[in-house]
Order: structure tokens, then C-alpha cells, then sequence
């Protein structure tokens, strides 16, 4: 898009004319020499005698608009000193070449229209608190780091989606309202429906092995949530998940489709995000690392490994946050943890035949101590187990008839898994807690803004 999608906001003098058209900061260096219009808020700005330099906002890039005193009437220099941060204004000016800009051009101003001027913005430059920060998160959007990390997010959902409709699976919606648990019932937000109790999502993918029954591969991608009632950094109550299922797939297929996902999208983010992430400070080189094989492990051998830094485990327990910091510390690339034990997992797991009591699923966990970022396996594909399961963990067995029928017509062995994007993002990103890698972060006690 290289001009203006609305008219809003023109100045009188180029309403009807195109001498000076909109466009956006991450466009100008096609217009240099040429004068053109900008509408964005101001970032920061510095005076100097004649001069004002405005670090103007709009979106996609800042750049720097120079007013001269002698080039502007007197009512608009005036206007200009006045300005304050995240004032609202249109200006108008050529584009100018230059060495010193971090984008190369800036704005030579020859007209200036402000549609709001501001007072006591209140996030200024100087340092603020995070619990500040989190209770102005609708202009903390606004902040330069915010706005890259949710770039990256923009690039990161893009990079997912490419690669299943790259890899011949059909994009299959699952749904919010959902009558039963998926990842246990501790978890579960319950809500009134017509009478009836209902639950928003835990994952889609009971519904993406009824989709990839009927499509062979197809994945979902939506919110999901969890009643955590743990404040972590890896913790959200609402997340976004991407998660794909195939049919006639086993574990191992899983192990590397999942592989071959998270290298294709950290390649994807490093392509066309790469100034983003430099901005963040990110050791672009770290992800550099991220190309397959990734090492796997059983879930017995992740043990020895962190008894042998100190930390015992007893056989049978799942691995908690710190285990996976560890765990996720001592390599260089992403990890494949599989082979659980069954009772550690959810009731759809399927058991390894020639383990029993270990499940036929994947835990991958991200480098640098971030820790799991995918959760898959394969499913239980007997409709008499199956049964047997959803009974063992006191689940309702009516609210799963449906997902028996898969069993009872056309079962075949099928798996897939779920990536958390949030949990990903921080990984690529290299920010510590997740409450920074969505818009509006829903946590434990928190809902506002
Ligand atoms: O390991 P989980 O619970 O697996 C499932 O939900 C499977 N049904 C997925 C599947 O096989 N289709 O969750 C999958 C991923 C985790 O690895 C993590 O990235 C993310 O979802 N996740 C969370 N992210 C943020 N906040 C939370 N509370 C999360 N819980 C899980
Ligand atoms: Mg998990």
C-alpha cells in the first residue's frame, strides 16, 4: 500500500490534488525529493532556536520532520514548539536524503496541521514500572520495543500459517464453546450456556482429529484458555495456539514435522524481521542455530541429565518450569523431550505398546531456558481404551460419544501437536515473560485494560 487507504485528516491545500499524497514512513524512500504528507502522532521532539525537530510516528517507521523557521508561517513554527508526545498531527514536507537517519530520509516540513495536541502523556521516556506499564497497555502499544515484539508476532502467525498451507493441510476452525475438558478439568473456565454448563477451549485438537478424519491434514489456529492459576512468565489464561493433526501419522512423524515447523518459521522471522529483532537486542546468532537435527531424548534420559546438575526427580513426575529451564539450558538448539510417563499426560495419549506406562508423545522445549513451547503425541486410536481412559480420569462420557465415533468409524493411528505462540514469540524475541508478546495479556487476576 503505497498511499492513503482514507482521505481523513487532508490539509485544505491537497484535498482535490495529489501533489502531496499520503504516505507511510516505511514507503518514503520512493518518494525522495518529492513532497509528500504524513498523519502520525509525535514521538519525540527537540528544539533548537529556528528549528524543530519532530520524531513523527505513523505506524510502520518514526522519521525525523524538520521545521525551519524561515521555510513555515509564523502560526505554524508556533504550533510546532508546542507540540507534546503522541500529539496527533498531518504534515506535510519533501523528502530528504540523509546519512544521519536510521531510515535514511527525513522531512524537510512545509506544513503542519495538528488534530490533537496533548497533555501529560503519561508514559514519558523516563523508566516506568511494569505494573504501570501493564495498566496502560493500550498506549504502552505505542512504545517502540511493544511494537516491534508485536511486529514479530504479526510475521511469526504468518510464518505458521505458510507452512501448513504450504504443506497441503486444510485450515479448520475449532470452536470456542465446547461442552467437555481436553487438557484436564482443573484448568477449565466455565461458563453458562442456555441453561447448560459450558467451557472455552483448552485446544481444538479433539476437533482437529474429527477434521483430520475427514481432510487427512488439517490444523486450527486460535485462542485458547486456562484457568492458571500460577503466576509465571510462561503463564497466560489466554493464549493463541496453532495446532496441526494428520491421519495415518505416528509419533515419529510428528517428531519431525514439528522439526521441520519451528525451523521454516524462526527462518521466516529472521527474513523479514530481522531489524525488529536486532532492535530488541536479540543475539541474532542464537537463532541462526535453529536448523535440524534438534536433539531428542527420552524423558528417562532428560532425568539423568538433571540429576547430574542436582536436580532428582522421581520417575513418574511430570517436569516442572525449573526442571525445563535446566533442561532447555544445556543446548544450543530445540529439544524433543518424548516418552513421558502416560500418567504424567492427557487421557487421549496413546501408550508406547512396547513401553508400557510411557506415553507416545513430544514435548519441545525452546533454548536459552525458555522451556516447552510445543506439546504432541499421538492419539489412542482403540475406541475400547479410549473409553477406558476418559473413565479413568473421571471424565464425562457423554460429553466425548462424538469423539468415540472417530474410533468406531475408520479409526486409524493419527497425531499432531500444539505450539503456544506467545511462548514461542518470547523464545524468538528474547523477552522474558510472555505478558509482553500479545496485545493484551489476560493473567491471573488480570483483565484490564
Ligand atoms: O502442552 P499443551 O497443553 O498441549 C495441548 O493443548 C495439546 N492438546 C496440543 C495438541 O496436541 N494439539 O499445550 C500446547 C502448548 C504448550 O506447549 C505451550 O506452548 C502452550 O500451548 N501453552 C501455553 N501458553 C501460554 N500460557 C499457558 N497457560 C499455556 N498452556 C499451554
Ligand atoms: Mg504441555
Amino acid at each position: 500500500m503505497k498511499t492513503d487507504i482514507g482521505r481523513c485528516g487532508q490539509t485544505e491545500g491537497n484535498k482535490h490534488s495529489n501533489s502531496s499524497p499520503h504516505v507511510y514512513i516505511e514507503n518514503i524512500s520512493q518518494y525522495e525529493g518529492q513532497s509528500v504528507t504524513l498523519k502520525g502522532w509525535l514521538y519525540n521532539k527537540r528544539t533548537g532556536g529556528k528549528l524543530v525537530f519532530i520524531q513523527l510516528r505513523d505506524g510502520t517507521g518514526i522519521i525525523q520532520c524538520v521545521v525551519f523557521k524561515p521555510d513555515v508561517t509564523d502560526e505554524i513554527f508556533k504550533s510546532a514548539e508546542l507540540l507534546n508526545q503522541e500529539s496527533s498531527l498531518i504534515v506535510t514536507g519533501i523528502v530528504k536524503k540523509d546519512k544521519r537517519s536510521p531510515i535514511g530520509y527525513e522531512i524537510g516540513v512545509s506544513d503542519l496541521k495538528i488534530l490533537q495536541l496533548v497533555e501529560n502523556y503519561p508514559i514519558t521516556p523516563k523508566e516506568h514500572g511494569i505494573n504501570f506499564l501493564m495498566q496502560h497497555r493500550h498506549l504502552w502499544l505505542r512504545s517502540s520495543n511493544q511494537h516491534a515484539i508485536l511486529r514479530i508476532r504479526h510475521e511469526l502467525i504468518k510464518a505458521c500459517r505458510a507452512f501448513f498451507d504450504q504443506h497441503g493441510f486444510t485450515l479448520l476452525d475449532a470452536p470456542i464453546f465446547t461442552p467437555s475438558a481436553c487438557e484436564g478439568t482443573t484448568t477449565l473456565f466455565a461458563t453458562e450456556y442456555f441453561g447448560d454448563k459450558a467451557y472455552l477451549t483448552q485446544s481444538g485438537q479433539l476437533y482437529m482429529e474429527a477434521g483430520a478424519m475427514a481432510f487427512g491434514k488439517v490444523y486450527c489456529f486460535g485462542p485458547t484458555f486456562r484457568a492458571e492459576k500460577s503466576k509465571t512468565r510462561r503463564h497466560l489464561t489466554e493464549f493463541w495456539m496453532i495446532e496441526p493433526e494428520v491421519a495415518y501419522a505416528c509419533i515419529e512423524d510428528i517428531y519431525d514435522l514439528a522439526e521441520e515447523f519451528i525451523c521454516f518459521i524462526v527462518k521466516q522471522v529472521l527474513s523479514n524481521k530481522r531489524d525488529e529483532l536486532v532492535s530488541l537486542g536479540r543475539d541474532i546468532k542464537l537463532l541462526e542455530c535453529v536448523v535440524p537435527p534438534f536433539p531428542r531424548i527420552s524423558y528417562s534420559e532428560a532425568l539423568e541429565l538433571l540429576e547430574k546438575s542436582g536436580y532428582s526427580i522421581e520417575w513418574g513426575n511430570d517436569l516442572g518450569g525449573d526442571d525445563e529451564t535446566v533442561l532447555s539450558n544445556m543446548f544450543k538448539k530445540p529439544i524433543l523431550i518424548h516418552h513421558y510417563p502416560a500418567k504424567c499426560k492427557a487421557f487421549y495419549m496413546k501408550e508406547d505398546p512396547k513401553q508400557p506406562g510411557q506415553a507416545l508423545c513430544v514435548d519441545i522445549l525452546a533454548p536459552e531456558g525458555y522451556g516447552e513451547i510445543i506439546g504432541g503425541g499421538q492419539r489412542e486410536e482403540n475406541p475400547d481404551i479410549l473409553e477406558a481412559k476418559i473413565k479413568q480420569h473421571n471424565l464425562p462420557l457423554d460429553s466425548f460419544q462424538w469423539y468415540l465415533d472417530l474410533r468406531r468409524f475408520g479409526s486409524v493411528p493419527h497425531a499432531g501437536f500444539g505450539m503456544g505462540i506467545e511462548r514461542a514469540l518470547a523464545w524468538i524475541c528474547g523477552i522474558k515473560h510472555v505478558r509482553e508478546t500479545i496485545p493484551f495479556p489476560r493473567m491471573l487476576y488480570k483483565i484490564y485494560p
